[in-house]
């Protein structure tokens, strides 16, 4: 039985197809004063599997997973996975500064003690969030799903980029399947909205990786940048702006979570991409590629 809460309608649909499993409805609705109300309709399984991505309305899209999670184990469900494609407050895995609060620590304990047995996610910003569950917890790449959206759409060898050193594994990984040349560039964050982005040479950055090159390698070649996140295309726009410096033939962009605000979409199309190439972890008019098939091999 699977169920998708509202931010991962879409995708919980072709899960269960892919399953042939049971699509379970849930009656959700908000009361004239914002509070959230749920009702599950019909017969429980033993096992059930919700499908929710914590995107923006990050804290409702949560409550409403919470909520969920609890009411099918007093239910009766003996067993309740929870997906979330898109784990909103990943990305605070640790203190930064002083008196900070580890927010993905807390969720994962929300939803651990809701009642969950199993959490799936995918492309957590950071891995070690995994850590923070004492119930079976993993995290799915959507790069093969990416890669064979890319084997689709060119003919010819393109080179992956990763817009800096932590994307670098989701480029190699593309690389790969694709058996071409990736490589990466540095980023420095100044703010929540600034980063600055320059060129390293990669062979005296000691990077890992056979099929890596430098930047010199993207003229006239049709390039693919991969990141796990684009939020306000800042980090996109800067490679951008360097592939196109350094006479790369196109360049296209793809990211496993389009979260994209602030104009994002604009701003990187505005800067030349030919294409922004998203999953379905978050519901975008950028999204090309469907992880139904991942979730629903990594359910089986
Ligand atoms: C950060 O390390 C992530 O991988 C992304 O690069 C980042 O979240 C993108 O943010 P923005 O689109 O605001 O530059």
């Amino acid at each position: 039985m699977i169920i998708g809460c509202s931010a991962s309608q879409d995708l919980a649909a072709k899960v269960a197809y892919e399953l042939n499993e049971e699509l379970c409805y849930v009656e959700n609705k908000k009361f004239p004063d914002g509070e959230r109300y749920l009702r599950v309709d019909g017969k429980i399984d033993d096992e059930v599997t919700i499908i929710q991505s914590t995107c923006y309305p990050q804290d409702e899209n949560l409550i409403e997973l919470l909520f969920l999670i609890k009411n099918l184990k007093d239910l009766g469900a003996k067993k309740v996975k929870v997906v979330v494609p898109y784990m909103a407050y990943a990305r605070q895995e640790k203190r930064f500064k002083n008196g900070e609060t580890i927010s993905a620590q807390i969720v994962a304990s929300l939803i651990q003690s809701a009642g969950a047995d199993e959490f799936i996610s995918i492309n957590l910003h950071e891995e070690c969030v995994l850590n923070f569950f004492d119930i079976p917890a993993k995290n799915l790449s959507a790069m093969p799903a990416i890669a064979e959206y890319i084997a689709g759409v060119t003919d010819e060898k393109p080179i992956i980029l990763a817009p800096d050193k932590g994307a670098y594994p989701f480029a190699q990984e593309i690389a790969e399947i694709l058996d071409c040349d990736c490589t990466y560039l540095s980023k420095v964050r100044l703010g929540p909205d600034k980063v600055e982005t320059r060129i390293v040479d990669v062979r005296c950055d000691g990077a890992e990786g056979e099929s890596t090159v430098n930047i010199d390698a993207v003229k006239e070649k049709r390039v693919f940048i991969i990141d796990d996140i684009i939020a306000t295309g800042g980090t996109i726009v800067n490679a951008i702006k360097l592939l196109q410096a350094n006479g790369a033939k196109s360049v296209d962009v793809c990211c496993v979570h389009p979260i994209l605000v602030n104009g994002a979409v604009a701003r990187i199309y505005a800067a030349g991409a030919g294409s922004i190439i998203a999953t379905n972890t978050i519901s975008s008019d950028t999204t090309r590629v469907s992880l139904a098939k991942t979730i629903a091999n990594a359910l089986k």
